[in-house]
């Protein structure tokens, strides 16, 4: 196929023709460009004026790719934020962010959206993705991509394709129906290569099984050579998730264009060798190379080309510390708001008690590669304080994080050399040390350069001060010896493997732990000595996990503590919510119940003070029991680094927390449609098919908590009216005249379903699915008119037999409302229906 180049920057390099450049590498030089030269960064050329890229994670940020880990970025709210404000115009501000952030961090390529559907709730990295709904997503995405690129900044959209699970998740297969596949999981991507054409796709590490091939996502030629790059016309780069690639040349074949990281993993060498077997030909190499050298241009990672987009040059006029507030702000979904709670009078607030594990340690960010240093961090104390000119008290009144806390270096250490920290040494294999250094920062994870590292030592002295009881420990894999005062904890000769980085169900075993009962204050040893992994394309790493607990209050102390504090104040925030321990790439959850005492702490703060506002500080979905108890729910999400002023924003009412769930919430575990993510022998089974969130909930005629696209915001609004007027292409405009009937200037979200023609041969549709929505504002008393386009495709649906897509003939309900299950106004479209158009032609 031949790439279309007419996007190519003009500056001073005009017309850079690729092919001429690609006539001037070697076969080893295009080779080697499509192996990563490190863990973010592409292979520069320098004899052809190409320098190396720089990709970067990610969905919640730009992380940036310095070595040093000190390295910090804004931390945008958690994506599914993102998608409950159904601002597709908020969407281009938070593109033109991520661009912004991009430059800022020398980055060309960022690592996100993730456009994975949120097929259960349980998902690990639910909180990445924006929706369980295709359409949202979509939508979203685009906005994102489109504006990022605008601005010359490249985005990686990933995972391809059905990777909705963290369980097993480098080996698992989903199995997927090619209708399924269609119409809902191939969706948003598809519409991010047709509407943002987006300049690059990371394949997934898991595989698929569409019924006529099964393999590896980086090898499944079907999907990614057939339909992403010859079906859809994707001239971008595929690019493997990290250390994903498997094979050479079915990874070669299958569409695979750059593996990273390199430059070792099983192309690193392998490739070259199997065009020199003759087992990958060089046109096929060719091909990727221009893929390459096209995002080069793109990026402006060419000599004498600056980067790409009408844009380019305004990639610093976003504050973004300002989007992301704002943002953050009008995610946020009431969910209950009885008697008019919010927003709390500034007047008649002079104290709060600010009560729960979250309102002590927010969580502000998802575990794993989504994770960013902030730029910087804020209290809810302060910001709640300064919002509402109230003092405010602060009690956790309950216990949600079970695992013990990461052990404080600086504040707790002494290394023995007598300095502050703990003396970090990296071993060979006889034991003589290689490089030694003392470190008041440890992440769990030791990235060295040395490639002979056989072990890391750590040894450091523990100050224990409080009375009571303390526990130390460490948490690790593979042949390793912890000793800590003096005992043996543990010792294993047994080695692993690189893969453990990857599968946190096995590189994240419960820490060995010595528990020490103190009277005075004392200190305590602790000496290990951990295995080194050497992942095949990174620098090798060691896990020693240093944890260690201060002696705790109990939940019950805790809540009887708070109780009387909210007794105290003239209003109760309670902020109850998930933490790193729930929500994580790496593995998925096994409840959906909110950790520990925190449901008890709702009830008690509840009854204690009848003024209490709930907030849920969650990516996903949590079962709320005392839901219709409390007067006052708010869903706050992930917020990131101004999650803290943002929610003082809406609790003094200067931003409307104007969400709408872009997700089902259950009411009970038993109702979820899709409970778990548990591969059976290695196999997903898709088996709700295209029913896909509340779908499922509408066909099994269960009753959630919350339906999809429920939120209350600060007003009351009447739907007055329903019109709709057929376009040319089938697209159907209908316009929703709405009437802000409360106190105060709102926003609306205007959603319009569809639901099938009655008793028509269509097959087994959903009951009704997101057709188009809008957003409106209006002042107290004021109507206004929100224009819903549903796309002609919204009709459509794919005939598995000619493999393409069919609108079937017949009269189809349009149902306009606030969310999936509040329904204002029906419009009836009729269509005269369309045969198979088979994308083959
Ligand atoms: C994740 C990707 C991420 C990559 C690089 C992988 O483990 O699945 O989403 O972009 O790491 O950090």
């Amino acid at each position: 196929m031949s790439l279309d180049t007419a996007l190519q920057p003009t500056a001073d390099r005009p017309a850079t023709d690729l092919a001429q450049l690609r006539s001037q590498l070697t076969l080893e030089e295009k080779v080697r460009l499509l192996v990563g030269a490190g863990l973010w960064s592409t292979t520069a050329v320098e004899r052809i004026g190409l320098r190396a890229m720089h990709l970067s994670d990610g969905p919640a940020g730009v992380r940036g790719v310095s070595e040093d880990g000190a390295e910090t970025s804004a931390s945008f709210p958690a994506p599914s934020a993102l998608a409950a404000t159904w601002d597709v115009d908020l969407a281009d501000e938070v593109g033109a962010a991520f661009a912004s952030e991009a430059r800022r961090h020398g980055v060309d390529v960022v690592l996100a959206p993730q456009v994975n559907l949120q097929r259960t709730p349980v998902g690990g990295r639910h909180f990445e993705c924006y929706s369980e709904d295709p359409l949202l997503t979509g939508d979203i995405a685009v906005h994102v991509v489109r504006a990022a690129q605008e601005r010359g900044v490249g985005m990686c959209v990933k995972h391809f394709v059905a990777n909705d699970s963290e369980t097993q998740r480098t080996s698992y297969l989903s199995r997927v129906d090619e209708r399924t596949l269609r119409e809902v999981y191939l969706a948003p991507f598809e519409r991010l290569v047709a509407e943002a054409r987006a300049w690059s796709l990371m394949g997934a590490y898991s595989g698929i099984d569409t019924g006529t091939t099964a393999a590896p996502a980086l090898e499944h030629r079907e999907l990614l050579h057939d339909v992403l790059k010859a079906e859809w016309g994707f001239d971008g780069v595929v690019v493997s998730d990290w250390v994903a690639t498997k094979s050479v040349a079915a990874a070669a074949h299958g569409g695979l264009d750059l593996q990273m990281p390199g430059p070792d993993g099983v192309w690193g060498d392998g490739l070259l060798a199997a065009v020199l077997a003759g087992e990958v030909d060089e046109a096929t190499i060719d091909e990727k190379v221009d893929r390459l050298l096209l995002l080069a241009q793109r990026v402006g990672a060419l000599e004498g080309c600056e980067p790409s987009g009408a844009l380019r040059d305004h990639v610093h006029d976003v504050d973004v510390p300002d989007v992301l507030r704002t943002l953050v702000a009008r995610s946020m979904v009431v969910l209950r708001d009885e008697g008019g709670v919010l927003p709390l009078g500034v007047d008649d607030v002079a104290t709060v008690a600010l009560v729960g594990p979250n309102g002590a340690a927010p969580f502000v960010q998802g575990g794993g590669s989504a994770y960013v240093r902030p730029d910087r961090s804020s209290t809810l104390q302060d910001a709640i304080g300064a919002a509402l000119g109230a003092d405010v008290d602060v009690h956790a009144g309950a216990v949600s994080r079970f695992l013990p806390p990461t052990l404080d270096l600086a504040t707790r250490c002494t290394a023995p050399d007598g300095s502050v920290g703990a003396l970090v040494e990296v071993l060979d294999a006889d034991g003589t040390v290689i490089d030694s250094a003392v470190r008041t920062e440890w992440g769990g994870w030791l990235r060295e350069p040395a490639e002979h590292a056989a072990s890391v030592r750590i040894r450091t002295t523990v100050a224990l001060r409080e009375p009571g009881t303390h526990e130390v420990g460490v948490g690790t894999v593979g042949r390793h010896r912890i000793v800590i005062g003096g005992r043996e904890l543990s010792t294993s000769e047994q080695v692993v493997g690189a893969e453990v980085i990857l599968d946190s169900s096995v590189n994240a075993p419960a820490p060995v732990v010595l528990r020490i009962e103190v009277d005075e204050p004392t200190t305590v040893e602790l000496d290990a000595t951990v295995q080194a992994v050497h992942p095949v394309g990174y620098a090798s790493f060691a896990r020693a996990e240093l944890v260690h607990r201060v002696p705790v209050k109990s939940a019950d102390e805790l809540l009887v503590e708070a109780v009387a504090a909210a007794e105290q104040a003239d209003v109760a925030i309670v902020v109850v919510g998930t933490n790193e321990e729930i929500e994580s790439e790496g593995y998925d959850r096994t409840s959906l119940a909110l950790p520990g005492n925190q449901d008890q702490l709702v009830k008690a703060v509840h009854a204690a003070n009848p003024r209490t506002v709930v907030v849920v500080n969650a990516g996903a979905p949590v079962v709320l029991p005392w839901l219709d108890e409390v007067p006052c729910v708010l869903w706050a999400w992930l917020g990131g680094q101004e999650w803290p002023e943002a929610l003082g924003d809406v609790l003094a009412g200067r931003t409307e927390p104007a969400g709408r769930l872009p997700w089902t919430l259950p009411a009970s575990e038993a109702d979820v449609p899709v409970p778990d993510a548990v591969p059976v022998d290695g196999v997903i089974d898709y088996t709700d098919g295209v029913h896909v969130g509340y779908r499922s909930w509408l066909r099994l005629g269960r009753t959630p908590a919350a339906p999809f696209g429920h939120g209350l915001g600060w007003s009351t609004w009447e739907h007055d009216a329903a019109v709709a007027g057929v376009l040319e292409d089938g697209s159907v405009v209908v316009d929703v005249t709405v009437t802000n009937t409360g106190r105060r200037a709102a926003r609306e979200v205007v959603q319009v379903y569809v639901e099938p023609p009655v008793g028509s041969p269509s097959g087994d549709r959903p009951v009704r699915w997101l057709g188009g929505f809008a957003v409106v504002h209006a002042e107290p008393g004021e109507s206004t008119t929100a224009r819903v386009r549903v796309d002609a495709s919204a009709f459509r649906t794919w005939d598995e037999e000619r493999h393409g897509w069919v609108t079937p003939a017949g009269t189809y309900q349009l149902r306009a409302g606030r969310s999936s299950g509040d329904l204002r106004h029906t419009v009836d479209v009729s269509h005269p229906g369309s045969r198979a158009t088979n994308p083959d032609g």
